[in-house]
């Protein structure tokens, strides 16, 4: 990945806080997108601001192919679940997750494939996720907009395949990061909450948001370089049982 201009957004936390952690040390330039920018030593550019947004967005990309001329890697990590069934969902919070969930991974696919259609090609990764496939109770908005991200993907790797751009979408388990905490945290019993998710993975453990970063490397890089409108699994076993 060296000297490819890398985009990460969400990459303040998690899952995205440990690709830009990778994507530097593989010698990328990296920039992190987040509504919560903390700095961290990763990352060449910062960029604050809401994913959901189009003219942030836009603006975003500008400075961007301001500062760098190209976007090689886009990695959408940007995402938040908010624990509710169908029944108990309002517009507002059905709304807001897709919003962020999907539409911010929509809006910075897009504007970051019209770039890459101009510079000859480039890779993006979407963050779908093991409930898409699986499903799982309470959490209705979440799990519909991963479904979508995966269908997302998949319809724009063909649209794109012909400006070189591949699209892929990696399926985690469960993976130690806030977002996870704050979802054992919403349950009756935290505890019995991790246990229990811990037992879905027939490896027996959660995931390091470490290894996602190396199975994103993976989709971003050369080394995937037939591969596109796929989901990659890295969720421990959670779909094979
Ligand atoms: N942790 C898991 O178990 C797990 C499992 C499957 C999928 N995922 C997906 O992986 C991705 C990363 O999750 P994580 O676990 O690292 O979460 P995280 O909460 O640690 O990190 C998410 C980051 O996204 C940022 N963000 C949220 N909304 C935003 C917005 N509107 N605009 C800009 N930035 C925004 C947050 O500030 C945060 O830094 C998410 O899409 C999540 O759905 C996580």
């Amino acid at each position: 990945m060296k000297g490819r201009v890398v985009v990460i957004t969400g990459g303040a936390s998690g899952i995205g806080e440990a690709c830009a952690e990778l994507f530097h040390n593989e010698g990328a330039q990296v920039v992190v997108v987040d509504k919560d920018a903390l700095q961290t030593s990763h990352q060449d550019l910062v960029l604050e601001g809401d994913v959901g947004d189009e003219k942030t967005v836009q603006a975003h990309v500008n400075v961007i192919l301001k500062n760098y001329g190209r976007i090689d890697s886009l990695i959408t990590c940007a995402g938040f679940s908010t624990g509710t069934s169908v029944t108990k969902t309002s517009l507002d919070e059905w709304n807001a997750v897709l919003q962020t969930n999907l539409t911010g991974t929509f809006l910075w696919a897009r504007e970051t494939a019209i770039a890459m259609s101009k510079t000859g090609g480039g890779t993006i990764v979407m963050i779908g996720s093991q409930l898409a496939f699986a499903g799982g109770k309470s959490n209705a908005a979440y799990l519909a907009s991963k479904g979508a991200i995966v269908a997302l993907a998949q319809t724009m790797a063909i649209d794109c395949a012909v400006d070189r751009i591949r699209v892929n979408a990696l399926i985690p388990g469960a993976i130690e990061t806030p977002l996870l905490s704050r979802s054992f945290a919403r349950a009756d019993d935290p505890d019995a909450a991790r246990v229990r998710s811990i037992s879905r993975h027939p490896l027996g453990r959660l995931g390091q948001p470490s290894e996602m970063a190396r199975a994103i490397l993976f989709l971003a890089s050369p080394a995937s370089s037939f591969t596109t409108g796929s989901c990659l699994r890295a969720d421990g076993g959670w779909l094979a049982g």
